[in-house]
């Protein structure tokens, strides 16, 4: 891999415009929750009309999306949640990102060969890092809540114990799963019927759960992180061919980080720092995009920049990010105008850049996924949480009378400089695995701020995420509502492989057409991915917008238009 930083150039940047004055905001008329799940936007709601805060009904949202939708986060993964208090404006990252366990060690998914062995980073004990949602979930409701965990709790701990209806969603990552959940019975107990995928509607009762979330509303984390809970999971973890030890679990603690902010065309973003890779790569691509009046070129044009910001960035997250807590990323630098300059001067007007090429790099990306949620309440506190057990249905182990599947994020580091993770991601040593170290993320929960709106947005989607939310921020920019933000089509390239892939629709013929005389590949499919979850407030109006995916089931609520409902 060639190590070196594209040229520096020192360059007059145009000024930016002024983010609008953040006072003059009208009272706020209602909330709003848009989620992947409509028992979970359902549960947020119910929390707050009991009188909880946004972050009392994230915590209802986020235990309940565990519940029903497995294959995207749970107890057993993590999770990114951005913040905006109310009334002082502090905004904070809470990081509860897993961890590697003290026992990991950088080779320990290479073979005798040294050849990188994807069925032990992905799937099974030795697959799972140690949860970080559990103490996420403890630290949201105590330092930012209003009401106390068994409050906050009580939708997902019903629903756990009444039952839920499997969907389409859950159905399809299922399917795709289903072999390697069946090697464990409490998995297959769970999630199985007679060994093969529930039927849609299917009720799905899961007392273990309840029982689990009815420990941590008693005892905060300690009922996850020690005792009888960290014990069982310990034992289960290691007797499945894991090397999990209760110091582990006792040590895990979420970290509160600085959001990292970007200023852009007269708005203000607030978006996630290292371990997510998300903040750092928008911060390049909208720096180098700075340099051009691309709000008024064409689309194809438009886009051709945009794919060589992508690359750059992409290339880049390889290159230099990891944990901050291990490695010093040159993020002062990645984010400066001087950079970004030196990186326009490599990008020709009207050709594609070919991303260096890396020999072996053939692994085709893996569907992944997690989950977001977007929350505004009447008062003004606002949340972005994006979780995750990554790959869907984590690594597929349930350690048996805990009710929850653990997460295959060992994946999420680079087991072997220059060898894609099943995102098709490259990584190099700085996020190489360590003891205790927190895998690198793309995970990108994000505010935007200006023009009379403020956004709260994120999506799930492995490696597309950065992608998803810059094409994101861009609807937003060019004052697209919140559904229409969610529903856009897509477009997304990430240095290697060297390609553009495009949603249906993302294109026409004939921008497809002029980006391949420009020299991009560009494949275009009937393929989607993503699943956002927008909330917009209007500061005029006071209303507030919520936008749900429509590639999945997401379900918005929010008060701006008649039909408050958005699907
Ligand atoms: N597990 C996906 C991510 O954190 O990027």
């Amino acid at each position: 891999m060639i190590r070196f930083l594209l040229p520096v150039v020192l360059a007059l940047l145009s000024p930016l415009a002024l983010a609008d004055a953040p006072a003059r905001k009208a009272p706020l008329h209602d909330a709003g929750i848009a989620s992947a799940n409509a028992y979970a936007t359902d549960a947020g709601m119910e929390v707050l009309a009991k009188g909880g805060n946004a972050f009392d009904a994230a915590i209802a949202v986020s235990a309940t999306l565990g519940l029903v939708e497995p294959e995207s986060s749970g107890l057993g993964g993590g999770g990114f949640m951005l913040l905006r208090v109310a009334g002082d404006g502090r905004e904070v990252f809470i990081d509860a990102r897993e961890r590697a366990p003290y026992a990991a060690t950088r080779d320990m998914f290479l073979d005798a060969e040294g050849n990188a062995v994807r069925d032990r980073s992905v799937n099974g004990a030795l697959a799972a890092a140690i949860p970080g949602l559990p103490a996420g979930l403890d630290h949201l409701a105590k330092k930012y809540g209003r009401l106390p965990l068994r409050e906050s709790l009580a939708p997902a701990i019903r629903l756990a114990n009444e039952g839920w209806r499997f969907g389409p969603k859950n159905a399809a990552m299922l399917g795709w799963r289903r072999e390697v959940l069946a090697r464990s019975p409490a998995a297959a107990g769970l999630f199985l019927r007679d060994g093969q995928v529930p039927a849609e509607g299917t009720l799905m009762r899961n007392p273990d759960y309840a029982r689990v979330l009815e420990r941590l509303a008693a005892q905060g984390a300690d009922g996850f992180y020690r005792g009888e809970l960290a014990g069982r999971l310990v034992r289960g973890v290691n007797e499945a061919g894991g090397i999990w030890s209760e110091r582990d679990l006792a040590e895990y603690r979420v970290v509160e980080r600085e959001p990292l902010r970007i200023s852009h065309r007269g708005y203000e973003i607030t978006t996630s720092p290292a371990p997510s890779s998300g903040g750092v790569a928008l911060a390049t691509m909208l720096k180098v995009l700075e340099g051009y009046d691309y709000p008024r070129l064409d689309k194809a044009q438009r886009s051709h920049l945009l794919v060589e910001a992508m690359r750059r960035a992409y290339r880049d997250r390889a290159l230099y990010l990891g944990d901050p807590d291990f490695v010093q990323a040159p993020v002062d630098m990645l984010t400066s105008d001087a950079y970004a300059a030196g990186l326009r001067a490599s990008i020709h007007p009207a050709k594609a850049t070919p991303s260096e090429l890396l020999p072996g790099i053939d692994a085709q990306p893996l569907r992944p996924d997690t989950t977001h949620f977007s929350i505004v309440d009447a008062e003004g506190n606002m949340i972005a949480v994006t979780q995750t057990v990554n790959l869907p249905y984590g690594n597929a182990l349930v350690v048996p009378g805990t009710g929850f599947l653990l997460n295959n994020e060992m994946d999420d580091f680079s087991v072997k400089p220059g060898v894609p993770n099943a995102f098709g991601l490259l990584g190099d040593d700085a996020n190489a695995i360590a003891p205790g170290k927190r895998p690198l993320s793309s995970m990108t929960p994000t505010f935007i701020s200006g023009h009379g709106r403020t956004a709260v947005l994120g999506t799930p989607g492995g490696s597309r995420i950065i992608t998803m939310v810059m094409l994101g921020l861009l609807e937003l920019m060019d004052g697209q509502g919140a559904q229409a933000t969610a529903a856009a089509p897509r477009f997304h390239h990430q240095y290697l492989p060297d390609v553009v892939q495009a949603e249906a629709g993302a294109f026409t013929d004939e921008e497809i057409e002029a980006l391949r005389a420009m020299g991009h590949v560009v494949e275009s499919s009937e393929r989607t991915w993503g699943n956002m979850q927008v909330v917009l407030w209007h500061h005029d109006s006071g209303k507030v917008e919520a936008g749900a995916d429509p590639r999945w089931e997401g379900v918005g609520k929010g008060s701006a238009s008649e039909a408050s409902v958005y699907r």
